[in-house]
Protein backbone atom coordinates (compact mmCIF):
# COMPACT_ATOMS: atom_id res chain seq x y z
CA UNK A 1 0.00 0.00 0.00
CA UNK A 2 1.48 3.41 -0.51
CA UNK A 3 1.73 5.68 1.99
CA UNK A 4 -1.19 8.40 1.65
CA UNK A 5 -0.26 12.13 1.79
CA UNK A 6 -3.48 13.67 3.35
CA UNK A 7 -5.70 16.55 1.55
CA UNK A 8 -7.17 19.28 2.66
CA UNK A 9 -10.54 17.76 3.64
CA UNK A 10 -8.84 14.49 4.76
CA UNK A 11 -6.77 16.70 7.21
CA UNK A 12 -10.04 18.36 8.87
CA UNK A 13 -11.24 15.07 9.45
CA UNK A 14 -7.82 13.86 10.91
CA UNK A 15 -7.66 17.08 13.31
CA UNK A 16 -11.45 16.57 14.37
CA UNK A 17 -10.56 12.39 15.63
CA UNK A 18 -7.11 13.68 16.97
CA UNK A 19 -9.03 16.07 18.92
CA UNK A 20 -11.93 13.87 20.13
CA UNK A 21 -9.15 10.92 20.86
CA UNK A 22 -7.72 13.41 23.37
CA UNK A 23 -10.30 14.97 25.01
CA UNK A 24 -11.39 11.16 25.63
CA UNK A 25 -7.85 10.81 27.08
CA UNK A 26 -7.68 13.66 28.89
CA UNK A 27 -10.86 12.88 30.76
CA UNK A 28 -9.50 9.29 31.87
CA UNK A 29 -6.87 11.43 33.13
CA UNK A 30 -9.29 13.68 35.37
CA UNK A 31 -10.94 10.73 36.72
CA UNK A 32 -8.28 8.41 37.32
CA UNK A 33 -7.75 7.00 41.08
CA UNK A 34 -6.68 4.30 43.27
CA UNK A 35 -9.82 1.52 44.13
CA UNK A 36 -11.06 1.72 40.28
CA UNK A 37 -10.94 -1.09 38.31
CA UNK A 38 -9.38 -0.79 34.20
CA UNK A 39 -12.98 -1.48 33.07
CA UNK A 40 -13.96 1.60 34.52
CA UNK A 41 -11.51 3.47 31.98
CA UNK A 42 -13.45 0.95 28.94
CA UNK A 43 -16.66 2.08 30.21
CA UNK A 44 -15.60 5.96 30.15
CA UNK A 45 -14.08 5.93 27.18
CA UNK A 46 -16.73 3.91 25.08
CA UNK A 47 -19.44 6.45 26.88
CA UNK A 48 -16.87 9.72 25.74
CA UNK A 49 -16.45 8.33 22.68
CA UNK A 50 -19.71 8.18 21.81
CA UNK A 51 -20.73 11.72 23.50
CA UNK A 52 -18.47 13.10 20.65
CA UNK A 53 -19.92 11.41 17.54
CA UNK A 54 -16.92 8.66 16.97
CA UNK A 55 -17.00 5.11 17.81
CA UNK A 56 -13.47 3.73 19.72
CA UNK A 57 -11.28 1.91 16.65
CA UNK A 58 -9.91 -0.54 18.67
CA UNK A 59 -12.97 -2.24 19.65
CA UNK A 60 -13.31 -5.59 17.77
CA UNK A 61 -10.18 -4.34 15.94
CA UNK A 62 -8.62 -7.76 15.10
CA UNK A 63 -10.53 -9.23 17.62
CA UNK A 64 -9.57 -7.05 20.33
CA UNK A 65 -11.98 -7.35 22.69
CA UNK A 66 -12.54 -3.68 24.32
CA UNK A 67 -12.96 -0.02 23.79
CA UNK A 68 -9.39 0.31 24.77
CA UNK A 69 -6.03 -0.95 26.08
CA UNK A 70 -5.13 -0.77 29.49
CA UNK A 71 -1.32 -0.97 30.28
CA UNK A 72 -0.30 -1.50 33.88
CA UNK A 73 2.76 -1.52 35.18
CA UNK A 74 5.29 -4.38 33.49
CA UNK A 75 2.11 -4.63 30.41
CA UNK A 76 3.96 -2.33 27.43
CA UNK A 77 0.96 -2.58 25.41
CA UNK A 78 -2.45 -3.88 24.22
CA UNK A 79 -3.66 -5.07 27.87
CA UNK A 80 -7.55 -5.70 28.38
CA UNK A 81 -9.60 -4.04 30.69
CA UNK A 82 -11.32 -6.17 33.24
CA UNK A 83 -12.89 -5.27 36.49
CA UNK A 84 -10.65 -7.68 38.40
CA UNK A 85 -7.69 -5.30 37.86
CA UNK A 86 -8.43 -2.53 40.41
CA UNK A 87 -5.70 0.16 40.26
CA UNK A 88 -3.61 0.68 43.43
CA UNK A 89 -1.72 3.09 44.75
CA UNK A 90 1.56 3.62 42.96
CA UNK A 91 1.09 2.04 40.03
CA UNK A 92 1.21 2.77 36.49
CA UNK A 93 -1.15 2.32 33.71
CA UNK A 94 -0.66 3.75 30.24
CA UNK A 95 -4.14 4.36 28.25
CA UNK A 96 -4.90 4.33 24.87
CA UNK A 97 -7.41 5.48 22.76
CA UNK A 98 -8.28 5.48 18.90
CA UNK A 99 -11.04 7.19 18.11
CA UNK A 100 -12.66 7.20 14.45
CA UNK A 101 -14.70 10.12 13.83
CA UNK A 102 -15.76 11.61 9.91
CA UNK A 103 -14.05 8.32 8.63
CA UNK A 104 -10.24 8.72 10.13
CA UNK A 105 -9.12 8.01 13.29
CA UNK A 106 -7.43 9.20 15.83
CA UNK A 107 -4.67 7.78 18.00
CA UNK A 108 -2.60 8.65 21.54
CA UNK A 109 -1.79 7.67 24.47
CA UNK A 110 -0.52 8.80 28.08
CA UNK A 111 0.93 6.79 31.17
CA UNK A 112 -0.25 7.92 34.34
CA UNK A 113 0.53 7.94 37.74
CA UNK A 114 -2.07 6.47 40.09
CA UNK A 115 -2.08 8.03 43.93
CA UNK A 116 2.20 8.17 45.03
CA UNK A 117 4.60 6.31 43.06
CA UNK A 118 8.34 5.23 43.66
CA UNK A 119 10.93 7.30 41.77
CA UNK A 120 11.42 4.27 39.29
CA UNK A 121 7.67 4.48 38.31
CA UNK A 122 8.35 8.63 37.84
CA UNK A 123 11.47 8.38 36.36
CA UNK A 124 10.04 5.78 33.39
CA UNK A 125 6.99 7.61 33.01
CA UNK A 126 9.01 11.05 32.63
CA UNK A 127 11.73 9.06 30.30
CA UNK A 128 8.53 7.80 28.02
CA UNK A 129 6.86 11.00 27.39
CA UNK A 130 10.38 12.87 26.76
CA UNK A 131 11.37 9.95 24.34
CA UNK A 132 7.76 10.38 22.16
CA UNK A 133 8.31 14.56 22.54
CA UNK A 134 12.16 14.13 21.20
CA UNK A 135 10.46 11.91 18.47
CA UNK A 136 7.55 14.49 17.40
CA UNK A 137 10.11 17.27 17.51
CA UNK A 138 12.44 15.99 14.65
CA UNK A 139 9.62 15.72 12.52
CA UNK A 140 9.49 17.51 9.17
CA UNK A 141 9.08 17.02 5.47
CA UNK A 142 12.29 15.06 3.87
CA UNK A 143 13.58 13.51 7.60
CA UNK A 144 14.04 10.12 7.49
CA UNK A 145 12.44 7.46 9.80
CA UNK A 146 15.71 6.77 11.19
CA UNK A 147 16.20 10.30 12.10
CA UNK A 148 13.33 10.14 14.53
CA UNK A 149 14.25 6.51 16.12
CA UNK A 150 17.58 7.69 16.73
CA UNK A 151 16.25 10.79 18.53
CA UNK A 152 14.10 8.31 21.06
CA UNK A 153 16.62 5.45 21.39
CA UNK A 154 19.35 8.16 22.21
CA UNK A 155 17.87 9.60 25.05
CA UNK A 156 16.26 6.57 26.50
CA UNK A 157 19.43 5.06 26.66
CA UNK A 158 21.08 8.33 28.55
CA UNK A 159 18.51 7.77 31.27
CA UNK A 160 19.36 3.81 31.61
CA UNK A 161 16.40 3.11 29.75
CA UNK A 162 15.68 0.76 26.82
CA UNK A 163 13.46 0.89 23.91
CA UNK A 164 11.18 -1.77 22.61
CA UNK A 165 11.62 -2.97 19.29
CA UNK A 166 9.05 -5.30 18.69
CA UNK A 167 6.16 -2.71 18.29
CA UNK A 168 6.10 1.06 16.63
CA UNK A 169 4.16 3.49 15.41
CA UNK A 170 2.24 3.71 12.91
CA UNK A 171 0.78 5.61 9.33
CA UNK A 172 -2.44 6.81 10.14
CA UNK A 173 -5.78 8.14 8.45
CA UNK A 174 -8.77 5.65 6.83
CA UNK A 175 -7.24 2.76 8.98
CA UNK A 176 -5.86 2.74 12.66
CA UNK A 177 -3.02 1.28 11.40
CA UNK A 178 -1.37 1.90 7.92
CA UNK A 179 2.33 2.66 6.60
CA UNK A 180 4.90 3.08 7.23
CA UNK A 181 6.07 1.26 10.28
CA UNK A 182 7.72 3.92 12.69
CA UNK A 183 10.54 2.17 14.88
CA UNK A 184 11.16 3.86 17.60
CA UNK A 185 14.64 3.00 17.22
CA UNK A 186 17.43 3.41 14.24
CA UNK A 187 20.16 4.95 12.81
CA UNK A 188 20.33 8.43 11.43
CA UNK A 189 20.24 9.31 7.44
CA UNK A 190 18.23 6.13 6.99
CA UNK A 191 14.66 4.71 6.20
CA UNK A 192 12.11 6.20 4.34
CA UNK A 193 12.12 10.15 3.83
CA UNK A 194 8.67 12.14 5.34
CA UNK A 195 7.11 14.21 2.92
CA UNK A 196 4.39 16.99 3.94
CA UNK A 197 0.54 15.31 4.33
CA UNK A 198 1.66 12.14 5.77
CA UNK A 199 0.30 11.45 9.37
CA UNK A 200 1.89 8.92 11.35
CA UNK A 201 1.91 7.93 15.22
CA UNK A 202 5.36 8.22 17.09
CA UNK A 203 4.51 5.84 20.40
CA UNK A 204 7.74 5.07 22.25
CA UNK A 205 7.06 2.14 24.53
CA UNK A 206 9.78 2.38 27.07
CA UNK A 207 11.49 -0.27 29.71
CA UNK A 208 12.96 0.33 32.98
CA UNK A 209 15.15 -3.00 32.38
CA UNK A 210 15.54 -4.93 28.94
CA UNK A 211 13.80 -4.03 26.01
CA UNK A 212 12.66 -7.73 25.12
CA UNK A 213 9.06 -8.37 26.08
CA UNK A 214 6.88 -11.25 26.20
CA UNK A 215 3.24 -12.32 24.54
CA UNK A 216 0.88 -13.34 27.21
CA UNK A 217 -1.68 -16.28 26.25
CA UNK A 218 -4.15 -13.95 26.31
CA UNK A 219 -2.95 -13.12 23.25
CA UNK A 220 -2.86 -9.34 23.38
CA UNK A 221 -1.41 -8.23 26.56
CA UNK A 222 2.50 -7.65 25.93
CA UNK A 223 4.84 -7.67 29.17
CA UNK A 224 8.55 -6.97 29.76
CA UNK A 225 10.27 -10.22 29.90
CA UNK A 226 12.22 -9.23 33.07
CA UNK A 227 8.92 -7.76 34.97
CA UNK A 228 10.22 -4.32 34.63
CA UNK A 229 8.06 -1.33 34.46
CA UNK A 230 7.31 -0.18 30.84
CA UNK A 231 5.69 3.05 29.99
CA UNK A 232 4.34 4.52 26.88
CA UNK A 233 3.11 8.58 25.17
CA UNK A 234 1.28 8.35 21.82
CA UNK A 235 1.00 11.25 19.50
CA UNK A 236 -0.74 11.53 16.24
CA UNK A 237 1.06 14.34 13.90
CA UNK A 238 0.47 15.52 10.33
CA UNK A 239 3.94 16.40 8.92
CA UNK A 240 3.98 19.72 7.72
CA UNK A 241 7.06 21.38 5.39
CA UNK A 242 8.50 23.36 8.37
CA UNK A 243 7.43 20.51 10.98
CA UNK A 244 4.29 18.58 11.95
CA UNK A 245 1.20 20.07 13.67
CA UNK A 246 0.10 17.35 16.64
CA UNK A 247 -3.21 16.14 16.12
CA UNK A 248 -3.69 14.75 19.46
CA UNK A 249 -2.03 17.82 21.79
CA UNK A 250 -5.73 18.68 22.97
CA UNK A 251 -5.47 20.03 26.74
CA UNK A 252 -3.14 16.76 28.04
CA UNK A 253 -0.53 18.81 28.91
CA UNK A 254 -2.77 20.42 32.15
CA UNK A 255 -4.11 17.01 33.03
CA UNK A 256 -0.36 15.17 33.06
CA UNK A 257 2.08 17.74 34.14
CA UNK A 258 1.70 16.53 37.83
CA UNK A 259 2.71 12.37 36.57
CA UNK A 260 5.84 13.74 34.49
CA UNK A 261 7.15 17.33 36.02
CA UNK A 262 9.34 15.73 38.96
CA UNK A 263 11.03 13.97 36.45
CA UNK A 264 11.25 16.22 33.44
CA UNK A 265 14.92 17.55 34.61
CA UNK A 266 17.54 16.19 32.41
CA UNK A 267 20.31 14.43 34.70
CA UNK A 268 17.77 13.53 37.44
CA UNK A 269 18.72 10.58 39.14
N1 LIG B 1 -3.91 2.17 19.64
C1 LIG B 1 -2.95 1.11 19.49
C2 LIG B 1 -1.77 1.72 18.76
O1 LIG B 1 -1.27 2.68 19.22
C3 LIG B 1 -3.51 -0.04 18.73
C4 LIG B 1 -3.92 -1.15 19.59
S1 LIG B 1 -4.60 -2.37 18.60
C5 LIG B 1 -5.65 -3.19 19.64
O2 LIG B 1 -1.38 1.39 17.70
F1 LIG B 1 -6.26 -4.02 18.91
F2 LIG B 1 -4.94 -3.74 20.61
F3 LIG B 1 -6.48 -2.34 20.18
CO1 LIG C 1 -2.58 3.94 20.29
CO1 LIG D 1 -0.84 3.86 17.53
Amino acid sequence: MAIAIHGERQILALRSAGRAAAATLALVGRRLAPGLSTADIDAWVRADTAARGGVASQLGYHGFPAAVCTSRNEVVCHGIPSAAEKLEDGDIVNVDVTTRLDGFHGDTSATFVVGRAGPEARHVVGVARRCRDAGVAVVRDGVRLGDIGAAIEELARAEGCSIVRDYGGHGIGREMHMPPHVPHHGLRGTGLRLRAGMALTIEPMVNLGGPEVRLCDDGWRVVTADGSLSAQFEHTVLVTRSGCEVLTAGDEAPALAAAAAPVCRVGAS
